[in-house]
């Protein structure tokens, strides 16, 4: 590699690393791919309320309304995550495609504990989007209880 990197330069060097990433990510199990997708998600709403929470962008009760709902839809609600977190699909199996440590599985079901935390922070938040001080004095909680589940996802 790093002799065909010399001699080629380097357009060749990101064709080679492109096509060893859509290799690796064809391997990726859907299950993986959904989960990080729900992360994703989590991610959004969350940022769209942040935003809002610190004045970087105008609070709008509706939107705020909205996006905690959508939150509570994901994580506190519902949708089946259970096929989602496969035994078989941590960093011990599948290395760098997924950050899921094998504590999940070899310390099940401690993980119940955070996902408790989370319904609870989040209807709270969707109780209380409708202020901005509501949304202020809530959003932190919801913060607190995604790190405390990530305690399972591996640092990159
Ligand atoms: C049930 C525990 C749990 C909860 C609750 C949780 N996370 Fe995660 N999160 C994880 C794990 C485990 C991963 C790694 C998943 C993987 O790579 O397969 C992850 C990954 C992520 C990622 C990276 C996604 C990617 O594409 O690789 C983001 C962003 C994220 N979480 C945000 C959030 C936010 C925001 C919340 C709160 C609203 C949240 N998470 C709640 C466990 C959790």
């Amino acid at each position: 590699m790093k002799k065909i990197a010399s001699v080629c330069g380097c357009a060749m060097v990101a064709v080679v690393a492109f096509s060893a990433v859509a290799m690796a990510d064809s391997h990726v199990p859907s299950s993986v791919k959904a989960r990080q997708a729900v992360m994703e998600l989590n991610n959004y709403y969350l940022s769209i309320l942040g935003k809002m929470a610190s004045g970087k962008t105008k609070y709008d009760a509706e939107l705020a309304i909205a996006s905690a709902k959508s939150l509570k839809l994901i994580e506190a609600e519902g949708i089946d995550q259970s096929t989602m977190w496969a035994p078989g699909t941590s960093t011990a199996e599948l290395g760098d495609a997924t950050r899921a440590k094998p504590e999940i599985w070899t310390t099940w079901p401690a993980i119940m504990e955070p996902i408790k935390g989370i319904k609870v922070s989040i209807n709270a938040m969707v109780d209380a989007a409708g202020t901005l001080e509501g949304l202020q004095s809530t959003i932190g909680d919801v913060g607190k209880s995604c790190a405390a589940c990530h305690k399972y996802r591996a640092s990159r």
